[in-house]
């Protein structure tokens, strides 16, 4: 059973600061643990929705974040979890809930320690990221998108109408603009992404 932060009036008031300091104390969950337990737990050994391209998926969620404010814990685990479950490189249309479903079973064993609204953002995505083309959530539309930057590996062209983030879409309309190659694309993205970000507005220093 997970503990959460509940107020009682039986606990003494230093034993509440102590639960209740437990949400903000979170351990960032060890990734590289993760993933060893997510491979050796797959049912399908895939080249094309393998770890290459979890990985890359985690590097496009982090570049789009830098944007979006997505929940970058949540992105991380979602590169690891969302593909996971993939019984064939086809549609394969019930493996966004199967791996939705392998991550809540982590989280219940504590194989991850987040609280249970970012746990509800991470199911979401993992279900519905082949089937919802956005979401509104800032978080769960990154997710989707640093998966669909990655559509270049199986030889499709971005549409930037298909994405679900505005950072996500312009980054599709450069690589349609500089006519990129879809074997080309990770390398471009590599090579440009410093280019893609927005310029932040001129701030006056407040030193006099
Ligand atoms: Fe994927």
């Amino acid at each position: 059973m997970r503990q959460t932060f509940s107020p009682s009036s039986s606990i003494p008031y230093n034993k509440k600061c102590i639960f209740a300091s437990k949400n903000f104390l979170m351990k960032e969950p060890d990734y590289s643990i993760l993933q060893k337990h997510v491979l050796s737990h797959r049912i399908f050994e895939s080249e094309l929705h393998g770890i290459e391209h979890w990985i890359q998926v985690e590097r496009n969620g982090l570049l789009l974040a830098t944007e979006t404010g997505a929940d970058i814990t949540i992105v991380r685990l979602f590169a690891l979890f969302h593909d996971s479950k993939r019984a064939d490189d086809g549609f394969d249309k019930e493996h966004g809930p199967r791996g939705a479903e392998f991550a809540k079973t982590c989280f219940e064993e504590h194989r991850f320690d987040i609280t249970q609204e970012q746990f509800d953002k991470l199911y979401h995505a993992c279900k519905f990221h082949t089937t919802e083309p956005h979401s509104g959530d800032a978080t769960i539309d990154t997710c989707y998108d640093a998966d669909r930057l990655d559509l270049g590996r199986v030889g499709i062209k971005l549409d930037p109408n298909k994405m679900a983030t505005a950072f996500g879409a312009r980054i599709a309309q450069k690589s349609l603009d500089a006519n990129v190659k879809p074997e080309s694309f990770r390398e471009w993205l590599e090579d440009n992404q410093n280019a893609f970000r927005q310029p932040q507005p001129f701030r006056h220093s407040e030193q006099p």
